[in-house]
């Protein structure tokens, strides 16, 4: 049932506030200010050295992202790869390593290979699901449900933002068990992560807007998206979306990497997605703003209103997103990715539920 939407897709990101809502409440204790984990998750975080991370696809991002949360805020070093070369890359696995899948569905082929290869290999199993009746889910030693509901748009967009917010309370448990965060650091991180439904409800608001740029958009042959930091994950997310159901050429890149070859595609057919969230490095990617308007690029910058106005960079458009703690930017700029590439879908006329050439569930290699 699509509700008042016209698509599964947009009514699955509509529904975020909510959904990512109920996954925050399953991971935290309100009252206490604190996370909480599943009593099956019986990882002592003291004794892990490192954690591995396989998923494919969107939920590879969500795992991307978390890299980052997991060697800030609790100091553990992260590998990560996606599942089809996790599986067959013979990567050491040791006894104090923790193994962390990620998947919408939990039936995912290459995931589930790399699982059992883990397994073997002695590491602890965790998963990050969707359907706890999946295989993935049933072959882990401890579950952490993603409380999405179901998700029938091909393009994964709920599921994801409620991976991160798994993700998150999972990265600030091990900080705790380790010592790396107080329980004052928890305290205003928890209320970070229960600010998100509200900060997404106030992102959704940028829909005109984004509406407005599908016209330009759709006429590009080619379209780039850049981010530092978190929102790099972010920007390979975005250009991923957009070209899942537009069919344009899109590329996610690190911003920094910018003059080590992409800019050469700068011109005024391109169009760059910034996605800027205020952040430690928003003034490292402002330069590399400035970078591409001297050379004629047309930005599309997805940022809050004061730090755009101050970036004073030349702009195709400005999409507004509220002033937030840093940390959870990944979960809110989600929402303004996923509108661009559904917007632009929509207007060229494609079917953005079922993508050609795609399947929800990937059970094969
Ligand atoms: C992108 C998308 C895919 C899936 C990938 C993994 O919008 O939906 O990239 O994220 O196939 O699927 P799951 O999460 O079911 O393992």
């Amino acid at each position: 049932d699509k509700g008042n939407h016209r698509h599964f897709m947009a009514k699955e990101i509509h529904e975020q506030p909510e959904v990512v809502g109920r996954t925050v409440a399953h991971y935290v204790d309100l009252a206490a200010g604190r996370v909480k984990m599943p009593a099956e998750l019986a990882v002592d975080f003291r004794k892990v050295n490192r954690i591995v991370i396989s998923a494919c696809g969107t939920a590879y991002y969500a795992g991307l992202v978390a890299r980052y949360w997991f060697e800030r805020l609790a100091r553990l070093p992260v590998e990560i790869d996606v599942a089809s070369e996790f599986r067959y890359r013979e990567m050491p696995l040791f006894a104090t390593d923790v193994a962390l899948f990620i998947s919408q569905s939990g039936e995912t082929a290459d995931t589930l290979a790399s699982l059992r290869y883990a397994k073997a290999g002695g590491a602890s199993i965790l998963s990050v699901v969707n359907v706890p009746t999946s295989t993935i889910a049933r072959e882990s030693t401890a579950v952490l449900p993603t409380l999405a509901g179901p998700e029938i748009g091909v393009a994964s967009t709920k599921a994801f933002t409620c991976q991160l917010a798994v993700l998150l309370a999972l990265a600030i448990a091990a900080g705790r068990a380790r010592g790396t965060l107080s329980e004052r650091d928890e305290e205003g991180l928890v209320s970070a992560l229960i600010s998100v439904p509200g900060l997404m409800a106030e992102a959704l608001k940028s829909e005109a807007d984004i509406e407005g740029l599908a016209r330009e958009l759709s006429k590009a042959r080619d379209v780039l998206y850049l981010g530092r930091g978190m929102a790099y994950p972010l920007a390979l997310e975005g250009a991923l979306k957009l070209k899942e159901i537009s069919y344009i050429h899109a590329e996610g890149y690190a911003a920094g990497e910018l003059k080590h070859g992409p800019i050469a595609l700068i011109d005024e057919t391109v169009p760059v997605i910034v996605l800027a969230p205020s952040d430690a490095v928003f003034e490292k990617t402002v330069s590399n703003m400035q970078e591409v308007a001297a050379r004629g690029g047309r930005i599309v910058l997805v940022g809050e209103a004061h730090a755009a106005r101050e970036a004073a960079v030349e702009t195709m458009a400005t999409v507004a997103m509220p002033a937030m703690n840093p940390i959870i930017a990944p979960l809110v700029y989600a929402i303004p990715a996923q509108l661009i590439a559904y917007h632009t879908a929509l207007f060229m006329g494609k079917d953005v539920d079922q993508p050609r050439n795609l399947a929800k569930s990937v059970t094969v290699e």
